[in-house]
């Protein structure tokens, strides 16, 4: 129970990672809105976790709904304790043929919405005087160029260098920012990138992913419950002097 009484916001939490953070921050104690452009799929995902959780309508791309669903947070619980900032798109092609309209939407999502809602919530975490914990969903893809994913990458180095922004900046409000940086993590989110890896490598469905799970140091891809322990830690008083760091949680594969 280190998170008891605490309230937490989770963008895209209706499915996959944001999803396992909810029901492991529920275990710990807290309650956490489950927020999701999806808004069908996130009043299911909180009915499925239980009392402590409960959905709010989010599109990170649109202030009006950050604003929105921080005031909802706020009227339910009380205030924010902890934001996990998970929402986000993936996208490939090669540099020649990326468009301008997947540039816009990576970014629109995976990087303002990341910036807008993280300072529409360290508004409401000042105003409170209490702090809080901001966590970051960075990636492996923040740290370096791929050949095939140029944009989705450069979101995520962008993201990592917010958080080191941003952390610097909040720990005065007793707000501490930091992220994780996940390898290769199994769920929907990765058959859609295995697809696309299929039609840009020429490959048959479902190899890329076999792969990319074997060449994990750790000898498998992850789950989204593999990366629960570090962001629960994130989200506890045991990491209140941590400050603007992103932590990788790769099974190795970053070292590699
Ligand atoms: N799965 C991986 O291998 C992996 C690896 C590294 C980093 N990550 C990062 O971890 C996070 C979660 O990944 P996942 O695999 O669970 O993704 P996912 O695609 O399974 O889930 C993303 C969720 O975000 C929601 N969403 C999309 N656009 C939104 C918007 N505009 N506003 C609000 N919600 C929106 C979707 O409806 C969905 O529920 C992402 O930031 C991702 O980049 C994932």
């Amino acid at each position: 129970m280190r998170l008891a009484g605490k309230s937490a916001l989770i963008t895209g939490a209706a499915r996959g990672i944001g999803r396992a953070f909810a029901e492991a921050y529920v275990r710990e104690g807290a309650t956490v809105a489950i927020g999701d452009i999806n808004v069908e799929a996130a009043e299911k995902t909180a009915a499925g976790i239980g009392p402590r959780a409960y959905a709010v309508k989010l599109d990170v791309t649109d202030q009006g709904s950050i604003d929105g669903a921080v005031k909802a947070v706020e009227e339910k619980a009380g205030g924010i304790d902890i934001l996990v900032n998970n929402a986000a798109l993936f996208d490939m092609a090669p540099i020649v043929e990326i468009t301008r309209a997947s540039y816009d939407k990576l970014f629109a999502v995976n990087f303002s919405g990341t910036l807008f809602t993280l300072q529409a919530v360290a508004r409401s975490m000042i105003a409170r005087g209490k702090g809080g914990k901001i966590i970051n969903m960075a990636s492996q893809a923040g740290r370096r160029g791929e050949a095939l994913v140029a944009i989705y990458c450069a979101t995520k180095a962008a993201v990592i260098s917010l958080t080191q922004s941003a952390g610097l900046d909040l720990i005065k409000h007793r707000i501490n920012v930091n992220a994780i940086a996940p390898g290769v993590v199994d769920g929907e989110h990765w058959e859609g990138v295995d697809a696309l890896f299929a039609k840009y490598e020429h490959r048959p469905k479902g190899e890329k992913k076999r792969l990319v799970g074997e060449a994990v140091p750790y000898g498998r891809m992850g789950t989204a419950e593999d990366l629960t322990g570090m962001a629960v830690f994130l989200a506890s008083a045991e990491s209140d002097y941590v400050v603007a760091q992103t932590y990788n949680v790769d099974g190795g594969n970053w070292m590699s």
